[in-house]
C-alpha cells in the first residue's frame, strides 16, 4: 500500500504552512518522512528526494540526520507523553536535547532550558527543569515540548496536531504562543491540523491532503476564497462561520476516504466528487496551475468549475 504517493513541495524559510484533510489522508506520514521516521516494518520511502537546504535528507548518513532532527528541523506531536520519557526529569530531558545539537556546557544547557521553559510561560522555570513530566499538566506538557522543540532554534517546526488532546482555551493559547515564538525566531512552521479556522487565522500558504496525495495548494487568501478543488470546496463548506447560525453548513464532503490497498482508477476523488466527468475516471490529474499564480489543484476540470467563494472571516473550525 502506498500511503503517500508523489507529494512534492516546497516551503519558504519562515512560512507558516497549513496541511488540511480528512483522517488518513497521509498528513502525518508526510511529516515523518521529512523527519525521516518511517521505518520498515512498518513502512518504508520507497522513492523521492528530500530536500533541505540544498542537502537530500533521504541520501543522508543517519548521524547527520540525527543533528537535523531536533536540530534543524523539530517536531512536535500530539501527545506529549509519548514524546516525553515518564522517568527523567524535564530539566535532564530539555538538557539532553540541547547538549546534542549545541556545543555548550551542562552548566549553559540548564540555563538555556531554564530560558526556554520561561519563553513557553511556565512559571519558576529553574525549580521546574527537576520536576518529572507527570508533575505537568497536559497543557504544561505540550508547552515543554514547544519548549524542546525550539530550544535550538530549528529552522523548520513540524507541528502535527499539537494541541487536539487539550481543551479549547489551553488550545488556543498554546497554539498562539507556538506560532508568535516562531514568528519571533523567524522559524518556518508546518502545522498539522483539523482546525481550519487555525489555518485562516495563522497560515500563509495551505496544502489540502486527500488519499495519500496533495490535491490543492495555495497561498490561504486564495485558496479560501477561491478553492479549485472540489474536494477543497467541501472541506471549506463544512466550517461553520460565526454570523451565522451554529448549525449551517454550506455543504460537505459526501462518503468516505477510499482504501489506499485498492484506490479508485483515475482522480481518487472521483467516487466523492459531485462534478465527476468520464475523464476522472479515465485518467489520475496532475496538479496544475489553476486560473490564479499561487494555486495548483489537482483537478481535470479545476478551471471550468466555477466553486463559490468563502469569507473567511469569522470562521472557525468545524
Ligand atoms: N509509520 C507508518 N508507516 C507506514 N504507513 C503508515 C504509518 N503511519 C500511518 N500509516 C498509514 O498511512 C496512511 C495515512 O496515515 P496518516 O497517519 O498520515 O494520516 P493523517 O492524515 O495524519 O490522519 P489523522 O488526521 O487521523 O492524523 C494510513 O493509511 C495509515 O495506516
Ligand atoms: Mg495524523
Amino acid at each position: 500500500m502506498r500511503a503517500v504517493d508523489g507529494v512534492s513541495f516546497d516551503m519558504m524559510a519562515g512560512e507558516r504552512r497549513g496541511v488540511v484533510g480528512e483522517s488518513g489522508s497521509g498528513k502525518s506520514v508526510t511529516a515523518m518522512s521529512i523527519m525521516r521516521l518511517i521505518e520498515p516494518p512498518a513502512g518504508e520511502i520507497v522513492t523521492g528526494t528530500i530536500e533541505f537546504q540544498g542537502q537530500n535528507l533521504l541520501a543522508l548518513p543517519e548521524d547527520d540526520m540525527q543533528d537535523v532532527r531536533g536540530g534543524r528541523i523539530a517536531m512536535i506531536f500530539q501527545d506529549p507523553m509519548t514524546s516525553l520519557n515518564p522517568v527523567y526529569t524535564v530539566g535532564d530531558q530539555l538538557i539532553e536535547t540541547i547538549m546534542l545539537h549545541q556545543h555548550v556546557s551542562k552548566h549553559d544547557a540548564r540555563r538555556i532550558a531554564a530560558d526556554a521553559l520561561g519563553d513557553v510561560q511556565i512559571p519558576e522555570p529553574m525549580a521546574r527543569l527537576d520536576d518529572y513530566p507527570h508533575q505537568f499538566s497536559g497543557g504544561m506538557r505540550q508547552r515543554v515540548m514547544i519548549a524542546m522543540g525550539l530550544s535550538c532554534n530549528p529552522d523548520l517546526l513540524i507541528a502535527d496536531e499539537p494541541t487536539t488532546a487539550l481543551d479549547v482555551t489551553t488550545q488556543a493559547q498554546i497554539m498562539d504562543l507556538m506560532l508568535k515564538l516562531a514568528e519571533d525566531r523567524g522559524t518556518a512552521v508546518m502545522l498539522i491540523t483539523h482546525d481550519l479556522g487555525v489555518v485562516a487565522g495563522f497560515c500563509d500558504t495551505i496544502q489540502v491532503m486527500y488519499a495519500g496525495g496533495i490535491v490543492e495548494y495555495g497561498n490561504a487568501t486564495d485558496l479560501f476564497g477561491n478553492p479549485q478543488h472540489p474536494y477543497t470546496w467541501g472541506l471549506l463548506g463544512s466550517m461553520t462561520r460565526l454570523d451565522e447560525s451554529h448549525t449551517e453548513r454550506l455543504h460537505s464532503v459526501r462518503g468516505a476516504p477510499p482504501s489506499l490497498i485498492n484506490p479508485p482508477l483515475g482522480c481518487r476523488f472521483n467516487p466523492r466528487c459531485d462534478f465527476v466527468q468520464d475523464i476522472c475516471h479515465d485518467s489520475y490529474p496532475a496538479l496544475r496551475e489553476s486560473g490564479r499564480e499561487s494555486q495548483i489543484a489537482a483537478c481535470h476540470l479545476a478551471t471550468e468549475l466555477d466553486l463559490n467563494t468563502i469569507d473567511v472571516t469569522g470562521v472557525v473550525g468545524s
